[in-house]
């Protein structure tokens, strides 16, 4: 029998098949299934593809005698990118930035190509999807970018040229923008694909720890919300940063899904402003810029993102159903919190949210994951319920358990002076943390601690 010359490969988690198949028989995920070439293994010496040993000797070492050598990290010039890459972009590191179409990734690069082309340090940028002209007038419109001297520009999308050009340059950082465009020659499917994205961060990647050049690589995501092409890119680089946000506004949060050399609980926010990206350092006042006060169904909350404690609003919408099952949708609030709080209300409140659909939503696109939100949630669906808003000036803070009870959350300090910042009267604490609160330092703010979900009720009525 003749060799079968295709394979199937899974988009989502790479798994391959020999057959076409409609399910992933690995992740589940269903039309997933890409034809791959078969003939990868030839392609890749048709395009002469090095697979270089690593610089460094593969020796065991005792590892109570091993140092590491001073890795200094290069500041980006940006301090909500620094902040999310964990203090800076390490040397011979390799980091995806993730988005969508149009979020504003070639801007912040070209941004931060001021700085990073700073101090001797030569800078490749590499666009597979820009010309020239279109780099340069983009440009034009940042700030300062015109007198950066160390700044290189290649158009090209072929990999062993831009390997080429970048082994005659020797640059100390490259900016592949994006990793979709760039092709390898010896693999027939088109740029873009698996095939074609794998080996091509590949022979970038093993380029970037051979000779330490340290690396950002663009990825677009697709409508899914998944990197297009294989998720084994993820696993291949050091960092994967998404940049995220609407189009429509003009506020783009930039978060870590994976970081080998910081915390990924960090977010970087900036406003796109005709001057290209401008950092918010202050989160907190843009998520409450938008906020009407005396409005039912809304509160306040600080949640920590990584170190920065930030307040975000919680809304609810309580209306009467008109289905058997009343709906439930849950917008930056994880779903079956929402459901366990939801039923708390019902239990020891005797509130009747069974009759009515619940609507709950983070302002901002913001993500509350900590359970330290789940008070505001209550109140917020406490206050829709009853169409009565909450108490003016306030901030609620706490867990909820099942029974109701009111549990102590993490570094309550840093959350009430936030809270005092940005004006706030009155903040509620879990009675448990109260010990370690020293009220006299927050004058302007009244610390109402509380024990059950019951006491939460006088505030909202
Ligand atoms: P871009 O960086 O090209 O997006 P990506 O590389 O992620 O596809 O961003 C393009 C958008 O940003 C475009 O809609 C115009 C807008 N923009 C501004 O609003 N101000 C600016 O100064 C620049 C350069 C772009
Ligand atoms: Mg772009």
């Amino acid at each position: 029998m003749k060799n079968q010359r295709t394979l199937f490969e899974c988009a989502e988690c790479g798994a391959s098949a020999t057959k076409w198949f409609g399910k992933c028989p690995v992740c589940g995920e269903w039309n997933t299934a890409v034809e791959v070439e078969r003939e990868l293994e030839k392609a890749e010496k048709a395009a002469k593809i090095k697979r270089v040993p690593p610089s460094y000797e593969n020796t065991v070492v005792k590892f109570d005698e091993y140092e590491v050598g001073a890795t200094k990290r290069e500041t980006t010039g940006m301090g909500e990118l620094d902040r999310v890459l964990g203090g800076g972009l390490v040397p011979g590191s390799v980091v995806l930035l993730a988005g969508e179409p149009g979020i504003g990734k070639s801007t912040l690069l070209l941004q931060i190509c001021k700085t990073l082309a700073g101090e001797g340090r030569k800078v490749l940028y590499v666009s597979g999807e820009e010309s020239r002209d279109q780099i340069k007038l983009r440009a034009k419109r940042l700030e300062g970018l015109s007198e950066v001297e160390s700044l290189y520009l290649l158009t090209e999308t072929n990999v062993s040229s831009i390997n080429g050009q970048a082994d005659k340059l020797s640059p100390d950082i490259m900016i592949i923008d994006s990793i979709q465009t760039i092709y390898n020659e010896g693999i027939s499917s088109a740029p873009g694909s698996i095939a074609q994205v794998r080996e091509c961060a590949l022979s970038f990647i093993t380029k970037a720890k051979n000779e330490g050049i340290s690396m950002i690589i663009v990825g677009h995501v697709n409508k899914e919300g998944g990197i297009a092409g294989p998720k084994v890119l993820e696993h291949m680089v050091d960092a994967v940063l998404y940049f995220e946000g609407e189009k429509i506004r003009s506020y783009r949060m930039i978060r870590a899904i994976k970081n080998r050399y910081g915390s990924t609980n960090e977010i970087g926010l900036f406003e796109m402003t005709d001057c290209g990206l401008c950092e918010v350092p202050n989160p907190s006042e843009m998520l409450l810029s938008d906020r009407r006060e005396g409005v039912s169904g809304s509160c306040a909350v600080c949640i920590m993102e990584g170190t920065r404690p930030v307040i975000a609003e919680i809304q609810a919408l309580v209306t009467p159903t008109a289905f058997p099952a009343p709906r439930r949708t849950a917008n930056g609030v994880d779903y079956n919190r929402a459901c366990l709080i939801i039923a708390v209300l019902e239990k020891r409140l005797g509130f009747k949210f069974y009759t009515n659909d619940v609507y709950l939503n983070v302002v901002g696109g913001l993500r509350l994951d900590e359970p330290a939100s789940d008070l505001a949630i209550a109140l917020s669906l406490i206050s829709g319920a009853r169409d009565i808003p909450v108490e003016s000036g306030i901030i609620a803070v706490g867990e909820i358990g099942l029974a109701g009870e009111i549990r102590a959350v993490s570094e309550i300090e840093k959350r009430i002076s936030e809270a005092s910042r940005l004006g706030f009267k009155k903040i509620l604490v879990p009675y448990k943390n109260m010990e370690k609160v020293k009220t006299q330092k927050y004058p302007d703010v009244e610390i109402i601690p509380i024990k059950s979900i019951y006491e939460a009720l006088a505030y909202c009525k």
